[in-house]
């Protein structure tokens, strides 16, 4: 023994070192152990890999994180194989999920693709006209008019939703404006600065829906236990471009709001994926852009092409099934960005 220097002794009289607590910490998780021999899951008859469920129970698990609740929508129960391996897809199959903005380009087409997965697709747009339309195409779409902007009419359009299909199991925040100002031009004459009443209205169509939407799907989603999905559509120019100040701005917050919420709704369950696309080949992207600038874009993505409407549309469908994905942005460019 050094000098100076003592060594507790436990009760048997045995010096305390650093191997007896080891002995002792390897006795107790030994006594913790589910006592199936071999490392075999008792009922199943399957071998358990180191790690999995049940042999580390409660040294894995933070005492202050809450458990995941039951259920089985869109972000149902992690159904985890007792080997260890990832979750099931979770099946759109009888999902009912809110597309907003649904009777503009990508809304209809992320519609149609949901359908044709099984959800059952209730539509929001503004656009009453559009949306009749819509509703003749296709029928089986709960259509409903209402502006994102107003708390009173998202209210309504929820509760009309409930009231027809019983739950909400997702929410698309579709709806934008697509909007192209210089913040100033020389050339503007009278029209120099980027209008105030523009940005609101950018702002608007793209955030403050997007923010209103969301607010009153997750409060019902929360009230009743359903583990959700929202999935945000962003664009490549939440990143900044010359001549989008207000929709630029307005991208990036959405983005900024997909982390937030995820990390804020992630311990319900709810989980928030958004998806930024480049130019999509949409009426809406030709009707912004001229023939010469679609082509020099074509020419500088790697793929030599704008993005095809169903690539959002089965990139929606991913993040709705992917029981893992939470608090990303997916960038859908063509590799425009690198
Ligand atoms: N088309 C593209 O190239 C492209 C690229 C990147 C991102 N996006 C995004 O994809 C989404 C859809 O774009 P799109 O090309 O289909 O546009 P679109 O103009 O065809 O459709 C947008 C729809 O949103 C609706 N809407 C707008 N403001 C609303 C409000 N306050 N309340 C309810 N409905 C409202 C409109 O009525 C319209 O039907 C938008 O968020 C857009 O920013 C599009």
């Amino acid at each position: 023994m050094r000098c100076g220097t003592t060594i507790p002794h436990n009760q048997r009289g045995e010096p305390r070192t650093a191997h007896t607590h080891r002995q002792r910490a390897e006795d107790a998780a030994r006594q913790r152990r589910p006592r199936h021999r071999h490392g075999r899951h008792p009922r199943l008859g399957l071998a358990r890999p180191h790690g999995s469920r049940g042999e580390h129970r409660g040294a894995l698990r933070h005492p202050a994180r809450p458990r995941r609740h039951g259920g089985d929508a869109l972000g149902g129960r992690h159904r985890r194989a007792a080997q260890g391996q990832g979750c099931d897809p979770v099946s759109p199959q009888g999902k009912v999920i809110i597309v907003t903005g649904a009777a503009g380009n990508l809304g209809r087409v992320i519609g149609d693709a949901l359908q044709a997965q099984g959800a059952i697709v209730v539509a929001w747009d503004r656009d009453a006209q559009a949306l009749e339309t819509l509703q003749r195409e296709q029928p089986a779409r709960t259509c409903l008019a209402c502006d994102l902007t107003d708390e009173a009419q998202v209210a309504h359009a929820l509760a009309e939703t409930v009231k027809v299909h019983g739950r909400v199991d997702g929410l698309v925040n579709n709806a934008g404006l697509i909007h192209n100002t210089l913040l100033f031009n020389m050339m503007g004459g009278d029209q120099r600065r980027h209008s105030l009443a523009d940005w609101h209205r950018v702002v608007d169509a793209n955030l403050t829906s997007t923010f209103v939407a969301t607010s009153h799907v997750v409060e019902h989603m929360a009230m009743t236990r359903t583990k959700g999905v929202i999935v945000n559509i962003s664009s490549i120019a939440a990143g900044g471009n010359a001549g989008q100040s207000a929709y630029a701005a307005a991208k990036a917050g959405v983005e900024s709001l997909t982390v937030t919420w995820a990390r804020e709704l992630g311990a319900m369950g709810i989980r928030v994926v958004a998806i930024a696309p480049g130019f999509v080949d949409t009426e809406s992207t030709r009707r912004a852009l001229s023939e010469a600038v679609i082509a020099d874009l074509t020419r500088r993505t790697p793929l030599r092409r704008l993005v095809a409407p169903k690539s959002i549309a089965q990139a929606v469908l991913f993040a709705l099934q992917d029981d893992d994905l939470s608090g990303v942005v997916l960038p859908l460019d063509g590799g425009l960005r690198i």
